[in-house]
């Protein structure tokens, strides 16, 4: 069974009289353990994609499931528990808190959220991931003390903390020279051998879309070709 599956999905933004179709009849299944890249010029649908799979925003029409589970039917409440407990978040802009170090970015989402765990096993998986990203040494410093890739770096950290089963990223190398995106996609692509993560990021350059194992071409807010290797 498939870990998501969209079926004819619709994103619909009215623009005065007109309908803007920002997703147009999208289907596509997405297999636990890929490697996925939603790759598309902008203004193609990739935002809009990656927030619907990522239950943050709702399609004006089609279905989402998860694990086979119709998520369409959810309220408020339970599309809130699935999210916090299967999917982790990067951003393009990094997103992390100015005023907590490094260590205690990474750590954040074991404290407040409802997978606390106790101190030692937190401080653990923290350093453990902060090794994987080779931040360790950074781990009392400040994200201004940071550069753009050691940033997007805690972030990925951040993100993989609670062990969610699948990581969305929109656009996580936009902001960063070709170097550091590459480097931040071949540590995506060692999490994902090691734990089996599904990851799915959106990008709009072809040496970022080609690292991955199965590709969703977007244009115009329709899947223009789809690759798997
Ligand atoms: N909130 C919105 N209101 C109106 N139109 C929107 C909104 N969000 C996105 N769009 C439009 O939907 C299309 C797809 O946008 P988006 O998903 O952001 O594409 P991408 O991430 O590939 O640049 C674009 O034409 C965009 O202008
Ligand atoms: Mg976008």
């Amino acid at each position: 069974m498939p870990v998501i599956s969209l079926q004819n999905i619709n994103k619909i933004y009215p623009m005065g009289k007109m309908d803007v179709y920002a997703l147009n009849d999208v289907s596509l299944e997405f297999t636990a353990g890929e490697f996925i890249s939603v790759a598309g010029p902008s203004g193609s649908g990739k935002t809009t994609m990656m927030n619907i799979i990522g239950l943050i925003d709702r399609p004006s029409g089609g279905k989402v499931l998860m694990d086979g589970l119709e998520t369409g039917a959810l309220n408020r409440g339970e599309l809130t528990k699935l999210r916090r407990e299967t999917i982790g978040f990067v951003f393009q802009s990094f997103n992390l808190l100015p005023v907590l170090s490094v260590f205690e970015n990474v750590e954040l989402p074991l404290v407040i959220g409802k997978k606390r765990e106790h101190k030692k096993k937190r401080k653990e998986r923290v350093e453990y991931l902060l090794e994987e990203m080779g931040l360790l040494e950074r781990r009392n410093h400040v994200p201004a003390e940071l550069s753009g890739g050691q940033q997007q770096r805690v972030a990925i950290a951040r993100a993989l903390v609670t062990r969610p089963r699948i990581i969305i990223a929109d656009e996580p190398t936009a902001n960063l020279d070709s170097a550091n995106g590459e480097r931040i996609l071949e540590l995506m692509k060692k999490i994902n051998r090691e734990e089996h993560t599904t990851f799915i990021f959106s990008t709009h350059d072809p040496a970022i879309w080609k690292m991955a194992n199965h590709v969703v071409f977007l244009r115009d807010g329709r899947i223009e070709s789809e690759e798997r290797r």
